[in-house]
């Protein structure tokens, strides 16, 4: 039926119009808030790089998650950045490591709220890579030994969800099985699969002080040209366990979100990163674009591609005027 019986713009007319038809909608209930942990107390950094965005010590990380909690998100992620780093990351699955102590003072804050905890081991590295090396080469099994550790490790603090995000093949497994034998068989895994090797990840590494000190992780995350090997990374973390796969970063993937989305059924996290947080609030600040209108629409693409989950930073910001 052609014009003029067809008129698309009689759903367009008015915004009540417009909310009865919507397709898409983003609430607190899609969001995930990241959060930098730093030792200390009443410590609040200002990441340079991402302004709004704060390393915060565990009291203040406390009540950041308190408040995401009471503005309706189900979930914060965890990174922790350690008093000190070696070669192995040892801090990583320290019992009394900045994410443990975290994830206790927030379950005893807010115990509905879930404690994601970020599993990798760049930010305790004093090598910033994301696993153990052999030279300058990252060793896979043995690397996945320790993330095993660490995974544990969080489970014990409290932690509700375990999100591995270091791309060593086989993590999962290692992961699920060290899980299940230490009696953590409930809780699930969220595996960063799809994580492509990004210079969207950019100004995190100055948030979590976990910049690589030679080369780059090019020979574990994934080359931003493949969208089927996607497809691969997440079959094999399903079969190894995973209960959530993740995409990131997320505005530049929206093709390998919808991808997994229609491939797979299991629930689909998308991550928009530091450098898609940054690039909005940098054109913000020069009065180039009107951040609330670029938040709703890339979060509401987000969305639309496929994504169950959104982590994003603006997730407290959304969350507040929803
Ligand atoms: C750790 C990790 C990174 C991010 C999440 N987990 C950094 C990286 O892989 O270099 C990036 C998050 C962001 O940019 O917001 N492996």
């Amino acid at each position: 039926m052609p014009f003029p019986d067809q008129r698309p713009r009689r759903l367009r007319r008015n915004e009540t119009m417009r909310r009865l038809v919507r397709e898409t909608r983003v609430g607190p209930d899609d969001l995930m808030l990241p959060l930098f942990v730093v030792p200390g107390s009443g410590v609040e950094n200002e990441v340079s790089s991402m302004p709004g965005v704060f390393q915060q010590s565990v009291d203040r990380v406390a009540e950041t998650a308190q408040r995401a909690f009471d503005a309706g998100i189900p979930s914060v992620l965890l990174f922790g950045i350690p008093e000190s780093k070696d070669a192995r990351g040892s801090e990583a699955w320290s019992d009394d490591g900045v994410v443990q102590l975290a994830a206790a003072a927030i379950k005893k804050a807010a115990p509905d709220l879930l404690v994601t905890t970020d599993v990798c081991l760049c930010e305790y590295t004093d090598h910033g890579h994301c696993g153990v090396l052999d030279g300058e080469v990252v060793l896979n099994d043995e690397t996945c030994e320790l993330l095993a550790k660490e995974a544990v490790s969080h489970a014990r603090a409290g932690a509700d969800l375990i999100a591995p995000s270091d791309m060593m093949d086989g993590r999962i497994g290692f992961i699920r099985e060290a899980l299940d034998e230490n009696g953590f068989q409930d809780v699930p895994i969220m595996s960063y699969a799809a994580k492509y090797c990004s210079a969207f990840y950019g100004p995190f590494r100055d948030a979590a002080d976990s910049a690589p000190q030679f080369g780059d992780r090019r020979s574990y995350q994934m080359d931003p040209a493949n969208a089927r090997e996607a497809l691969t990374e997440v079959q094999l973390d399903l079969d190894e366990g995973a209960d959530i796969v993740m995409v990131k970063p997320a505005l530049a993937y929206l093709d390998v979100i919808q991808s997994v989305k229609d491939e797979f059924d299991c629930p689909v996290a998308a991550y928009q990163v530091s450098g898609e947080y940054s690039m909005v609030k940098a054109a913000a600040r020069n009065g180039w674009l009107d951040e609330t209108r670029i938040v709703d629409e890339t979060l509401t693409a987000i969305k639309r591609a496929g994504a169950d989950i959104i982590i994003t930073y603006f997730a407290l910001d959304v969350a507040q005027r929803r």
